[in-house]
């Protein structure tokens, strides 16, 4: 499946997907790399694979509907047919996100619906919170919403700081994101209201999608 990533920043995620999708039959082939800073250091990754890579400078538009439509038009100049969100940091329109819909998966550094938005690790801290982790899911029109196609627990250890916790669950999502995007791509998933049903999948390879269980 003709797959974009999509970044604004480190793309350390996006390294984990290059790095899953060079193993034989995996389903997404990473066809488009697009940032919307130049200087996101990520691409360097996709320049390193030969990637193609746009920058679509959020500052130049005028309106979020004109970046989107933008984005929209690259994405299908590419014949791009999924779009991951590897930490972008911009929030897309209901048009852009209805136009993608289900066609477009997000990974966000927090069990949802719990802790959405930003200081995730910082505010489970602050909560006491026993176990954090991330969650790959179907993007909707709401920030950090959508159907949950897979998530990763992180344990919480007596004095970690937000940056132990980050970092442990980076380490998570590596091996998070690669696997829900086979799962995707290789067209297993189906959503069903807010749910996400796998197509020939127990209970128990599911539970293999999650790293850390
Ligand atoms: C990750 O923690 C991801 O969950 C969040 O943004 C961060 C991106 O990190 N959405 P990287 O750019 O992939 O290293």
């Amino acid at each position: 499946m003709k797959t974009a990533v999509l970044l604004s920043g480190r793309g350390s995620n996006l390294k984990a997907i290059l790095d899953a999708s060079q193993s034989e039959n995996y389903p997404a082939k990473i066809s488009l790399v697009i940032s919307n800073r130049a200087s996101a250091s990520g691409l360097d990754y996709a320049r390193a694979d030969n990637i193609p890579v746009k920058v679509i400078d959020h500052t130049g538009f005028e309106t979020r509907d004109d970046f989107d439509k933008a984005l929209d038009e690259i994405l299908k100049e590419h014949k791009i047919e999924l779009v991951c969100l590897a930490g972008f940091m911009r929030l897309l329109g209901r048009d852009f996100v209805m136009g993608w819909k289900d066609k477009l998966i997000n990974i966000h550094p927090s069990l949802l619906p719990a802790y959405k938005g930003l200081n995730t690790h910082a505010r489970a801290l602050k909560d006491g919170v026993r176990f954090v982790g991330a969650t790959v899911h179907f993007v909707r029109a709401e920030m950090d919403d959508g159907p949950i196609i897979a998530q990763s627990v992180v344990p919480v250890h007596k004095d970690d700081t937000a940056s132990d916790l980050a970092e442990r669950v980076l380490k998570a999502e590596h091996r998070l994101f690669p696997a829900a995007l086979k799962l995707v791509a290789s067209r297993r998933v189906r959503v069903s209201g807010h749910r996400v049903l796998i197509e020939g999948a127990e209970s128990a390879d599911v539970i293999l999608t999650n790293p850390i269980l």
